[in-house]
């Protein structure tokens, strides 16, 4: 049977008391449709975990329930009235907290200011406390949360673990009804963790709602009472935490059932190696791995987060140096000091997460798509001819189908697509010999996801080599020429002609022992 069948309308609901609701909320942010109208109950007196790949429309859920942004269509109530949450003060007099993903707190002020201070009202909310009260209350919520720090510290000299309790402090201190947490545990250690979910578990018997963002799975089986998966904006399935919910079935909600077109290019003749990997150990999580890359052949690696596919990358991308075993590039032993310096070798690295690490927000178009390669453009002088340069923009973005006004705009006035494509456009120059990619097509149009893997191909038909570390299965298995899955630091099976067949194999692989488990209780 394909596990992907599984069916969970038939589990018995809970019986609720619907506190919060969304109804068919839509939201664009220019071209990208955020949530395509997307519809979730939470209830009083449980945990509701909301699961979504990257950029599947989460943490805009999240912000339309705290009042940051306005849903273009649909309906919001809270406990039966409808409501609008124009603001944060709207939604925190209907008593809804929220811990964001991208943390609020000022950096200048104490723990103490952070936790009593509105960060957007200038007015004390808990004004009609006396100093010393807020100190206590700071204190025992502190204290919940196990959190040692000074009440007088500035946030900002705290390390960025502490900083996301003190966040979480701020909700709690608030005494809201409602609590959404996005991604909470991000950067937090098992011991903070474990404090989390202890406070977690006192506010449940409070009654209190929580709505509880993530992409991992295990924390369905420690903390959910119910489980919703986001898929494109939309929230496609629900279902109660019931020890028939097995990873496996959590892995296919995650990863959405929408049929979609599946058109990989033929299969080619075989390519000589290029990059070849063996017994591979690096200290953040490669335990054995062992692989090679073709030239002009499009390799995926599919895991699960923290199946060390990521520290492969920061390995052959020279963020970090291998404990043991042996990269070979070209038939020569690789072995990048630093970034710069792989790429000088001829690796080349486009990242998942491109507004932290990818693009220059405050820079044109131009500028981000030639940050490294000015030296293609200096003149005997060291000059840089900004003609050549300009010329040679136009002809990448026109042959990147980059829709744009002026390449001297700044690089944010384009869709996530057309940035995608503009930093596609960096990884290729300087002629590398391997692309590293991550999500290369997360939060982006279908257009130009289409337009990507036309792009890629074409690149491949020219010889360039392509490694994708994707968290989207469908994507992998529609792109690559040959798949790698991974599990706990290790190569666990090739898959030389991958098609839509091999999609619960790869699961079960992906899962490791995880699988032989019949049920996550
Ligand atoms: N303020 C914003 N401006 C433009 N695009 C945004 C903004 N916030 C989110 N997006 C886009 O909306 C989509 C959903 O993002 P998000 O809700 O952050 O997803 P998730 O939290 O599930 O990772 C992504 O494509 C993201 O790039
Ligand atoms: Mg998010």
């Amino acid at each position: 049977m394909n596990p992907l069948a599984a069916d969970h309308s038939a589990a018995p609901r809970p019986q609720p008391e619907v506190v919060l609701c969304a109804s068919n909320v839509s939201k664009k942010f220019g071209a990208t449709q955020a949530l395509d109208e997307a519809s979730i109950q939470i209830c009083s007196g449980g945990v509701h975990i909301l699961l979504g790949e990257n950029g599947a429309g989460k943490s805009t859920l999240a912000k339309i329930f705290a009042g940051v942004h306005r849903p273009d269509a649909g309906q919001i109530e809270v406990r039966g009235q409808a409501v609008e949450i124009g603001d944060a003060r709207t939604a925190r007099e209907l008593g809804i907290g929220i811990v964001f993903q991208e943390l609020s707190l000022a950096p200048h002020l104490s723990v103490l200011d952070n936790i009593f201070l509105g960060a957007e009202a200038k007015r004390r909310p808990f004004s009609f406390l006396s100093r010393g009260e807020e100190a206590r209350r700071c204190r025992n919520v502190l204290e919940m949360l196990d959190l040692d720090v000074p009440l007088q510290a500035p946030v900002s000299s705290l390390p960025i673990a502490q900083k996301q309790l003190v966040e979480i402090a701020k909700v709690l201190a608030r005494d809201a009804k409602i609590i959404i947490m996005d991604e909470p545990t991000s950067t937090l250690t098992d011991r903070e963790k474990q404090a989390l979910f202890r406070v977690i578990g006192v506010l449940k018997q409070r009654g209190v709602a929580i709505l509880y963002v993530t992409h991992h799975l295990q924390e369905v089986e420690l903390i959910g009472d119910f489980v919703s998966a986001m898929v494109n904006g939309r929230v496609t399935q629900s279902c109660p935490v019931t020890p028939a919910l097995t990873e496996l079935k959590l892995v296919s909600m995650l990863t959405g059932r929408e049929v979609r077109e599946f058109t990989r290019a033929k299969p080619r003749t075989p390519s000589s190696p290029l990059l070849t990997i063996a017994a591979l150990k690096s200290k953040s999580g490669c335990k054995d791995v062992a692989l090679t890359v073709g030239r002009g052949e499009i390799v995926g690696v599919y895991g699960v987060v923290g199946c060390g596919r990521e520290s492969l990358g920061r390995v052959l991308v020279g963020l970090e140096a291998h404990s043991s075993g042996e990269i070979h590039m070209d038939g020569r032993p690789y072995r990048p000091r630093h970034p710069a310096h792989a790429r000088g070798l001829g690796m080349s690295y486009l990242p998942m997460d491109r507004k932290q690490k990818g693009i220059l927000p405050n820079r044109s178009i131009r500028e981000n798509l030639n940050l490294m390669n000015l030296r293609d453009f200096s003149t005997i002088g060291g000059m840089l001819s900004r003609s050549r340069e300009r010329e040679r923009s136009t002809r990448v973005l026109d042959e990147l189908l980059v829709r744009f006004d002026s390449q001297e705009k700044p690089i944010t006035t384009l869709s996530g697509g057309n940035q995608q494509k503009v930093l596609f456009g960096r990884a290729i120059a300087g002629a590398p010999k391997v692309i590293v990619m991550e999500d290369p097509t997360v939060g982006i149009d279908i257009g130009a996801k289409a337009d990507l893997y036309r792009l890629m191909h074409e690149l491949r038909n020219r010889g360039i080599s392509f490694l994708i570390f994707s968290s989207d299965l469908l994507e992998t298995l529609k792109i690559c020429d040959r798949i790698y899955s991974m599990y706990a630091g290790r190569i666990v099976r090739e898959y030389a002609d991958p098609t839509m067949n091999d999609e619960a194999q790869i699961l079960s692989d992906i899962l490791g022992q995880e699988l032989h488990r019949a049920a996550i209780h």
